[in-house]
């Protein structure tokens, strides 16, 4: 018999939590209450068993460092799965198994799965607890570490049951690593399945089976499988968004505070703009940090759009990120924090590329092996991540945890491409910017596995993580446009674009201020743009370049030209994800096109705005 917390009263979360038991056999079933002395327990358990290093207690206060089994590292999109009743529903971006067959095969791998483990019964709420806003879900699973790193990343904890009462709606969430122990089996510090590993949702169902991996967004089911992949089904059927965006307020001088949400693709840049310091010259101008990953967005009854970050943590990418890049993620991480992946140093203390500009003379490398700034490797994974709760960041938004959301004036969509798409540019109206973000392309990053550095098409930022078929999505964008009576103005932004020698011509980072000042003044109809072929663009005198005498107008110009023949080409691109998507492609995709080939087909061969 389980031992059933006495506020738990949901008859259905007892016989599935009972059922899902005996399936997976587990030593013993841990009912997870959220508090401070159970994560400290938590983390003890992992050090006894290897898994976490506690750090320097002067320099990293009660933070640890986890080293991954090198085969487990990343999100592994080939191996997930959008289940729905219909091939058709799940489109042709996400892969797709029968319900019935995929169940088929999950209880056959979940049999037995936790033998010689503790289940831990995890409720958390995604969004602030008992919000109307919020959703709830259950993670069963036999990782500590998922335990640990779901403390910080969501609102955790029994007061879950009491939101949930008898018959409270909640999305279940199975989880193993799938490393069953035989009797007297030693463990390893990074348990996982090397051979097979399944991120299967079932949408009509909302619910999440995860098998064979115990790293980041294949694990913490709360993030991407709910609060992307679920909850965009669900925002489809209900008529809201789930986006992967983060959100930020920008507060200009007069005290007024503008929010604005921007979709990148992963580790491009998103948890750095969520907490951008603007340059000194930029005095008064403050952001504000709403969410760093994942925003849901509802129209309110005054027409605009509002959006709440359903996490309370984030899961950054470290490397990359220092005191120069992100102050305020240095700043979020330097106590309570999870490190995966990143390197140790003798004092105890973590390092990775980027943080300083001269490495450490000697490191452990997130493999564990004897590391030097000569050995030719990285010292840390290029997908290693912090888990630090979001309060501890100091631009935290007061409004971050407001239930009704933030007001959204903008939209802000950016790939990394090191060459064609310039640096800013202003969609015409609502449906244009539907275009853009939707032909949205990326070169990939090392945040899920597979070959890194190659542009695919990766509209909203949502390619791993729409729950079914992308031209439903578009479609319902563009649903979006027809409905609200004040829809945020679009924008696109490229930070990535290289020179012939490979070196970035934008600075970026606080230097994004430049164009996201001018995006709100844009929002807040204050600045100017002339008629490009691709939209609405700044010319040199309409940014701000305070403190920035070193940027010429020539480099400006080089980041704003539009090629007409690469266009060309690019567009031909384009047409490559609408013959894919063809069969539910919403007619304006088509249209704009047009619209924008006719624009191409009477530019100059170099098209850059320019003074009148
Ligand atoms: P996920 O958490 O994977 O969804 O990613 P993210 O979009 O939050 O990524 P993050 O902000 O952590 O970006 C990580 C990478 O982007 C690092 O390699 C950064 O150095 C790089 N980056 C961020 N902002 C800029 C920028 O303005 N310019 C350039 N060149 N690189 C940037
Ligand atoms: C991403 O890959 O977009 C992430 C990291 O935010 S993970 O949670 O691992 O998916
Ligand atoms: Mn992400």
């Amino acid at each position: 018999m389980l031992n059933y917390p006495s506020n738990l009263k949901h008859e259905t979360i007892r016989t599935w939590v009972a059922e899902m038991a005996a399936l997976c056999q587990p030593d013993a079933v841990y009912w997870c209450d959220g508090s401070q002395a159970e994560y400290d327990a938590m983390c003890a358990t992992l050090v006894k068993a290897g898994t976490f290093v506690r750090l320097n207690e002067e320099k990293r206060p009660n933070s640890f460092l986890a080293l991954s089994d090198p085969s487990d590292v990343a999100r592994v999109e080939d191996r997930t799965f959008i289940c729905s009743v219909n091939k058709q529903d799940a489109g042709p971006t996400n892969n797709w198994i029968e319900p019935a067959e995929m169940k088929a095969t999950l209880n056959r791998l979940f049999d037995g799965s936790m033998v010689g483990r503790t289940m831990y019964v995890i409720p958390f709420s995604m969004g602030p607890l008992g919000s109307y806003i919020a959703h709830i879900g259950v993670e069963l699973t036999d990782s500590p570490y998922v335990v640990a790193n779901m403390r910080i990343m969501t609102r955790m904890g029994a007061a879950v049951w009491d939101v949930l009462g008898t018959d409270g709606e909640f999305v279940p969430c199975m989880h193993s690593v799938g490393a069953p122990l035989a009797p007297g089996q030693k463990d390893v510090s990074w348990p996982c399945n090397k051979d097979q590993k399944y991120i299967v949702h079932f949408p009509e169902e909302r619910a999440i089976w995860s098998y064979g991996s115990g790293y980041g967004g294949n694990a913490l089911l709360g993030k991407k499988c709910l609060a992307l992949r679920i909850a965009s089904t669900m925002a489809r059927d209900e008529g809201w968004l789930a986006e992967h965006m983060l959100i930020l307020g920008v507060e200009a001088p007069s005290g007024e505070r503008t929010y604005v949400g921007a979709a990148f693709p992963s580790a491009c840049g998103k948890t750095n703009f969520a907490m951008l310091i603007p340059p000194a010259a930029f005095e008064g101008w403050k952001i504000t940090t709403v969410g760093d990953d994942i925003a849901w967005i509802k129209p309110g009854p005054d027409g605009q759009l509002y959006a709440i970050n359903p996490e309370a943590g984030y899961f950054g990418v470290a490397p990359g990120t220092s005191e120069k890049t992100n102050p305020n993620a240095m700043a979020s991480i330097k106590a309570n924090t999870i490190y995966t992946n990143v390197a140790l140093t003798p004092d105890n203390d973590v390092w990775w590329e980027g943080m300083t500009k001269v490495p450490p003379p000697s490191l452990i490398d997130w493999q564990g092996k004897p590391w030097t700034p000569d050995s030719g490797r990285k010292a840390a994974h290029p997908n290693a991540r912090f888990t630090a709760p979001a309060y501890q960041n100091p631009v935290i938004d007061p409004e971050w945890e407001n239930p009704n959301g933030v007001p959204i004036k903008a939209f802000i969509f950016g790939g990394r491409r090191s060459n064609v798409v310039p640096l800013i540019m202003q969609s015409y109206n609502w449906n244009y910017g539907v275009y853009l973000a939707a032909t949205m392309g990326s070169e990939t990053t090392a945040a899920a596995a597979g070959q890194v550095g190659q542009v695919r098409r990766d509209p909203f930022a949502m390619l791993p993580f729409c729950g079914y078929h992308m031209a439903d999505y578009f479609d319902h964008w563009l649903q979006f446009g027809r409905t609200i009576t004040n829809p945020p103005l679009i924008f696109g932004v490229n930070w990535f674009r290289t020179d012939k020698s490979g070196r970035f011509l934008w600075p970026g980072f606080g230097d994004n201020m430049r164009i996201l000042k001018w995006i709100v003044e844009r929002a807040n109809g204050e600045a100017v743009a002339v008629e490009g072929p691709l939209g609405l663009m700044p010319r040199y005198e309409d940014l701000d370049w305070r403190g920035m005498d070193d940027f010429s107008r020539d480099q400006y110009t080089e980041l704003m030209s539009v090629d007409r023949e690469l266009w060309k080409q690019e567009m031909l691109s384009h047409d490559e994800l609408f013959i894919k998507l063809y069969d539910r492609l919403p007619k304006e995709m088509i249209f704009m096109r047009e619209l924008i080939l006719s624009a191409l087909w009477r530019s100059p061969a170099q098209w850059t705005p320019k003074s009148a």
